[in-house]
């Protein structure tokens, strides 16, 4: 795993050469100081070798409001090699030059610092080309084999290739194979990486995922695949290891003994937007649970690693999801709960129901809104339930990981003023990064009142500086050759078995009657009665 990365100073008046003739030195200090081992442990960022990375489905979504601004800003930061060069590959005939204007205007729309340098993008835009490829034909493929060697001899880019397949998910495999027809998997002796780089989502179930992963082996190496999951990049998340592992004193109360139970909240205030073909087919189930969702999970849960190479954090990750009890069709009926949204208002606008939504059917019994009930059978968690939910349209955006701790054994406060209630520690993954703990505290006075307070810790306030997006994060750390923040087959497999038995279990049943909460509120009334049931509650976001 990448140590936290300390952000180069914004280069205002330094030319784009200057830029160059610095980094390359830095370079020469850095390479001097591998060499040292008195200084190995003062880590500096690293620089990816010299490479070609190709972006399938460079003209979509992805490539444009993610990738690119991504890639530029690694660039502008000095984090990509000077040998550097981008293949932008898809169906439509573009020129470079109107290619490069396209992408301009992307990162011009979505980068995250503003204005553009406009030397940097300079030098990246020379290093941008684009190819016209039809993914079911051996001629595109055969010219783009061709492109890279030619890049090689003009670039240096070293025979180093990175495939992003930021394409369709029914277009992943026939890229695959055609890459590995044309020889671009096989990593050359002495010289040459080939890495490919899998969006979600990964399969649709666990037949489909365990088919897809069958496939990409035919062609590359486990460890030549990197799947994204892009929480997994996000500071926060990343921090969530580090507060667990960097500090001694949690790990002593964080198990079955000491915690109540686990909530873990991925709430949107944003509908489908354009996306209602895509989520149609995908349901949040699908979506959210089975990756972000279980993903935070596993970091809650699991084990110490025994160091944060990619195997030893990813092991640990697929014990905790081999050990999730696999939900039967009891569970399924009593502890998971579907809705979907209909119209309403979110943050004072007025909202349309999903089923109003563009490319959906008016008759949709497609999930907006899925919470659930999981158990951990291991000894650390046996019996400490672990709530789950994700929802489209509800009252806003937040993220949170919540542990609540188990009450005091005797509660000497309960005939004082105010309710002590039992402490919470709370990582609010986005927005207001930060982490909170809630514990109980005597009101000042003659009496002794007791009231709950909150110690903060806010991100923003601590450190004055920009987190990274985390597709920089995950596109450095696949560049590097670091995987631990993507997942590995089995452990893609292995949450598929936990969520595809829920999907199966509900097309045995009856829908829920849809909509079942209106857009701008908190769910359906049967996720609220699941945790009462409990006799607990959500926490309010
Ligand atoms: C994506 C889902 O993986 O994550 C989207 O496909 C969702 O439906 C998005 O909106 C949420 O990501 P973030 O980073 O905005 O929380």
């Amino acid at each position: 795993m990448s140590p936290a990365r300390v952000p180069v100073p914004e280069p205002p008046a330094r030319t784009a050469r200057q830029l160059r003739e610095a980094t390359s030195s830095a370079l020469r200090r850095r390479r001097a100081d591998d060499l040292n081992p008195l200084r190995r442990g003062l880590r500096l960022e690293r620089v990816p070798d010299p490479c070609s990375f190709v972006l399938f489905g460079a003209t979509g979504d992805l490539a444009h409001r993610k990738v690119m601004p991504a890639i530029y800003q690694l660039w502008r930061t000095n984090l990509l090699p000077a040998e550097f060069s981008l293949v932008a590959v898809a169906r439509r005939p573009y020129t470079d030059e109107a290619f490069v204007a396209e992408v301009r205007a992307s990162v011009e729309a979505h980068s995250r610092v503003q204005p553009i340098d406009e030397d940097a993008w300079a030098e990246l835009a020379k290093r941008i080309t684009y190819q016209q490829l039809d993914f079911g034909g051996d001629a595109g493929f055969d010219r783009l084999s061709k492109r890279l060697d030619e890049l090689d001899a003009e670039r240096g880019t070293a025979g180093n290739r990175l495939f992003y397949l930021a394409t369709q998910p029914s277009q992943v495999t026939e890229i695959v194979h055609q890459l590995g027809r044309v020889g671009l998997d096989h990593e050359l002796r002495g010289a040459g990486w080939r890495r490919v780089v899998v969006e979600k989502p990964f399969g649709r179930d666990y037949e489909s995922a365990r088919r897809l992963n069958h496939e990409l082996a035919k062609v590359f190496r486990e460890s030549q695949v990197y799947r994204i999951d892009h929480y997994l990049g996000k500071e926060t998340v990343r921090n969530l290891l580090v507060f667990r592992f960097g500090n001694g004193i949690f790990e002593p109360v964080w198990n079955r003994s000491y915690v109540d139970h686990v909530q873990i909240t991925v709430a949107e205030s944003l509908g489908v937007e354009s996306r209602g073909a895509f989520y149609e087919e995908t349901g949040a189930s699908r979506d959210i649970l089975q990756n972000h969702l279980l993903q935070l999970m596993t970091l809650v849960a699991m084990e110490p690693p025994s160091s944060f190479h990619a195997d030893a954090l990813r092991d640990q990750k697929l014990q905790v999801l081999r050990a999730i009890t696999t939900p039967d069709i009891e569970h399924v009926r009593h502890d998971v709960v579907r809705g979907q949204y209909g119209s309403g208002w979110v943050e004072g606008v007025a909202a349309a129901g999903y089923r109003e939504e563009p490319e959906v059917d008016p008759e949709s019994e497609t999930e907006t809104y899925v919470a659930g009930r999981f158990t951990i059978d291991d000894w650390r968690w046996s019996g400490v339930p672990f709530y789950l939910r994700a929802g489209k349209r509800l009252p806003k955006r937040a993220t949170e990981i919540a542990i609540q701790f188990k009450e005091v054994p005797l509660p000497l406060f309960r005939d004082s003023n105010g309710d002590p209630a039992p402490n919470v520690l709370a990582m609010r993954i986005q927005p207001d990064e930060g982490i909170m703990l809630r514990f109980a505290a005597k009101v000042p006075g003659l009496g002794l009142d007791v009231r709950t307070v909150n110690m903060d810790f806010d991100y923003g306030t601590s450190f004055a500086v920009d987190s990274p997006d985390a597709y920089e994060t995950l596109i450095l750390d696949a560049l590097l050759g670091d995987a631990s923040l993507f997942t590995r087959a089995d452990e893609v497999e292995a949450a598929w078995s936990v969520v595809t038995p829920i999907i199966e279990g509900w097309a045995t049943m009856l829908a829920p009657r849809f909509p079942n909460y209106a857009a701008g509120t908190f769910g359906p009334e049967a996720a609220d009665e699941l945790m009462q049931r409990d006799g607990r509650r959500w926490r309010r976001i």
